[in-house]
């Protein structure tokens, strides 16, 4: 029986590989472990525990503020037990995080083949998103198996020469994470209900993440700067669960903890964040994955940043790329909130990024080419 080992160490990740590792526990044909890095901790955590999935090895890698270099250097070493143990015939990794990056190298350096799942994705700006652009061309360099989500990632695929009977147009498992989701929300939890006691029922609700790299500095005080303006109005209610990043924590809390209708909350779970979506008006995000959720939920989208490797639904037009610029971000919030035609115009479509089931497709190649 052909062994499989499912690697990630991030929350996007987790979340988005976690229908994935349900669907293949089910497989009789492999067998499968997981091994989280926990390159995130409690953002890890709180989506193993949701959708119930204990890892079989954990690198417990995570420390405050650790550069790029130590944790990339922690992974490549302690990755090799893991392999060594388990000893996989193939390793799957997700997306442009360190993790996927590194762990594709160890698994290569190892002669064990890789499925990258979410691949294809470009800017062809190596400094945005950074350093996530390269991560992604890395693990796109290094896998035999290439998932991904969307025809244009598998014409950027194509484009760099990799095989297109290694590519696999799957959608994006985030939907399938979405649609279970969806499902299994508890009303009754302790953070949900606390929400609902502080939003304003006659007021539109903005929910709001912002964590990227490149956006770390004067962009990032902009971009705070943006939302601060913004809750001057008083029909808005911005509720923003902030990243624990200590560089993102620290801009946010010192421009917005005092601002006119803001509340500013550590991290949702997953599952609690998700129904916030939910409630939501419009959604102003630098998210990857949230950008791919919205349109699901028939939620427009402001993504604060310059350049996209997700163009598919700002070509729909379901997500409008205003950068971190503060005057962009304004003109096109009060439009949402002020414009009807315009909000409709963003709001009803079709999710360009799957119909929930991308994690049988990948199932289904790996059954017949691996
Ligand atoms: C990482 C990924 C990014 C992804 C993001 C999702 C890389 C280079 N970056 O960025 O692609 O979009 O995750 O959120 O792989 N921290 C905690 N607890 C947690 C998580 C993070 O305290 O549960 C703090 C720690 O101080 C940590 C810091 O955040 O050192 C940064 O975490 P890291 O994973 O290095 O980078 P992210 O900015 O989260
Ligand atoms: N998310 C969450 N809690 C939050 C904010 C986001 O569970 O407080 C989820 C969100 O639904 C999406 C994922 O986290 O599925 C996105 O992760 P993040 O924005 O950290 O990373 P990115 O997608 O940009 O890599």
């Amino acid at each position: 029986m052909k062994k499989i080992l499912i690697v990630f160490g991030t929350r996007p990740e987790a979340i988005k590989m976690a229908p994935l590792v349900k669907k293949l526990y089910k497989e009789v044909d492999f067998n499968t472990k997981v091994c989280v890095t926990a390159q995130h901790r409690e953002m890890l955590d709180q989506v193993l525990a949701f959708f119930k999935i204990t890892p079989d090895y954990d690198l417990d890698l995570m420390k405050k503020n650790q550069t790029l270099n130590q944790l990339s250097a922690k992974i490549l070493s302690t990755i090799d037990s893991v392999l060594e143990d388990y000893k996989p015939d193939l390793v799957l990794v997700h997306g442009d995080t360190t993790t996927s990056s590194m762990v594709a190298l160890a698994s290569f350096h190892k002669n064990i083949k890789v499925g990258h799942v979410e691949a294809g994705l470009r800017t062809y700006n190596k400094s945005a998103p950074f350093p996530e652009e390269i991560n992604r061309q890395i693990t796109g360099r290094l896998a035999d198996f290439h998932f991904a989500p969307t025809k244009q990632s598998q014409v950027n695929l194509v484009k760099e020469k990799v095989d297109i009977n290694n590519i696999v147009v799957t959608g994006n498992t985030v939907i399938d994470a979405l649609f279970w989701g969806v499902k299994h929300i508890n009303l009754d939890r302790k953070d949900i209900i606390e929400i609902k006691d502080f939003l304003w029922k006659d007021k539109k609700l903005i929910v709001v993440t912002g964590h990227r790299r490149e956006s770390f500095g004067d962009k990032f005080y902009d971009f705070c700067s943006a939302l601060k303006t913004l809750s001057e109005r008083n029909d808005v209610q911005i509720i923003y669960p902030v990243h624990l990043n200590p560089n993102v924590q620290e801009v946010v809390y010192k421009t917005l903890k005092n601002a006119k209708n803001v509340i500013l909350i550590p991290p949702l779970d997953y599952e609690a964040f998700i129904w916030l979506l939910n409630q939501s008006y419009m959604i102003i995000t630098d998210s990857g994955g949230v950008q791919e959720e919205a349109p699901s939920l028939k939620k427009p989208v402001l993504v604060t940043r310059e350049v996209t490797e997700r163009e598919e639904a700002v070509k729909q037009g379901t997500v409008k790329l205003v950068g971190t610029n503060k005057i962009k971000i304004l003109k096109y919030a009060n439009l949402l909130l002020d414009d009807e035609s315009f909000y409709n115009s963003m709001a009803a479509k079709k999710n360009p990024y799957g119909d929930g089931k991308a994690s049988a497709i990948i199932i289904d190649f790996l059954k017949h080419n691996f």
